[in-house]
């Protein structure tokens, strides 16, 4: 009786997460509590993402804390992945390219105690980046490869997409490079809609974004205030473009964390 109802609360949780889900990201200036994430749990947000790379050129430990923290009070808790590219390649650890940043996140990701962290690849602020757009374009796909062939070959449980927006994507990349199209996008446009086709317009090989980054760089909210946070909307009908995109990594955890609940239950 008692694991019946576990299956029906489950099914029940399952089929809701499948619908809207509404998230934040916070940076990784300092380490957050289990408490005040759960603030935003009690919020109705269900989705979270923390940086744990930085453009300056360092894995960043204290993001990774977060992530820890945030999945324990019950968020889904994904990684943004700001790269280190800059004119100068100056990056404190030293590792300039694309392939040698990924390898650093898989090592630490990999190793540390929060597995089923999907990645973003922040592609923002192109005045930063070097003009030379084959060399960035080169150094997206060598980013996203690596990650890609370690999650093919079954060593790194993960997949990758790319936050961006038209003006930065074409002054990067170029507007018609489309190569990472396969992968999911999240749309950043602060028009404070909660959708994800107001003040869309397709560009590099997307037809669609996968989530929405509505508002950006507020300061004000009810659980941590004072701290620079961006909002993001999803559907969560994007549409699966290749076998490790967003939608069917965010399943297979689903059903990953109703398994062990429901072993839980039925050991009570
Ligand atoms: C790059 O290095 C040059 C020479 O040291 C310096 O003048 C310039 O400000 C640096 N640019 C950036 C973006 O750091
Ligand atoms: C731009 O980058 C590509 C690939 O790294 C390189 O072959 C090319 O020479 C660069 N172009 C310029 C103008 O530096
Ligand atoms: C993008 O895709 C085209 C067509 O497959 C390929 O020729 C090109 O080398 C790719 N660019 C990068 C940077 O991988
Ligand atoms: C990730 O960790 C597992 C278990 O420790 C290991 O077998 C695997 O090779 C690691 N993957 C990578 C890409 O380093
Ligand atoms: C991008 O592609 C469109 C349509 O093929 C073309 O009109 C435009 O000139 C291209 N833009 C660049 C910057 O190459």
């Amino acid at each position: 009786m008692k694991s019946l109802l576990a299956l029906v609360v489950l099914i029940i949780y399952v089929n809701q997460s499948y619908g809207q889900n509404f998230g934040f990201d916070l940076p990784a200036s300092q380490v957050f509590t289990t408490a005040q994430f759960n603030c935003f749990v009690n919020q109705a947000y269900d989705t979270i993402l923390l940086q744990i790379y930085s453009a300056n050129g360092e894995f960043d430990q204290i993001g990774l804390q977060n992530v820890v923290n945030a999945k324990q009070s019950g968020l889904w808790s994904d990684a943004i992945i700001n790269p280190c590219r800059n004119v100068n390649n100056t990056c404190k650890n030293g590792l300039i390219t694309g392939v040698e940043q990924a390898l650093e996140v898989i090592k630490y990701m990999n190793s540390s105690d929060a597995p089923y962290t999907y990645l973003n690849l922040q592609i923002q602020g192109y005045k930063n980046w070097p003009k030379n757009q084959t060399a960035n374009q080169q150094f997206i796909m060598d980013f996203t490869n690596t990650i890609l062939d370690a999650v093919n070959s079954g060593t790194y449980v993960s997949g990758i997409g790319i936050i961006t927006n038209y003006n930065d994507w074409s002054n990067i990349v170029g507007p018609n490079f489309t190569n990472t199209s396969v992968m999911d996008l999240l749309w950043v446009n602060w028009n404070g809609q909660q959708d994800l086709t107001t003040g869309w317009i397709p560009f590099g090989g997307w037809r669609a974004p996968c989530m929405h980054q509505y508002a950006g760089n507020i300061v004000t909210n009810n659980c941590i205030p004072g701290i620079p946070t961006n909002y993001y909307y999803s559907d969560g009908n994007c549409v699966c473009h290749e076998a490790y995109c967003y939608s069917a990594f965010h399943k297979r955890r689903m059903m990953t964390f109703a398994n062990k609940a429901q072993k839980f239950v039925r050991q009570q």
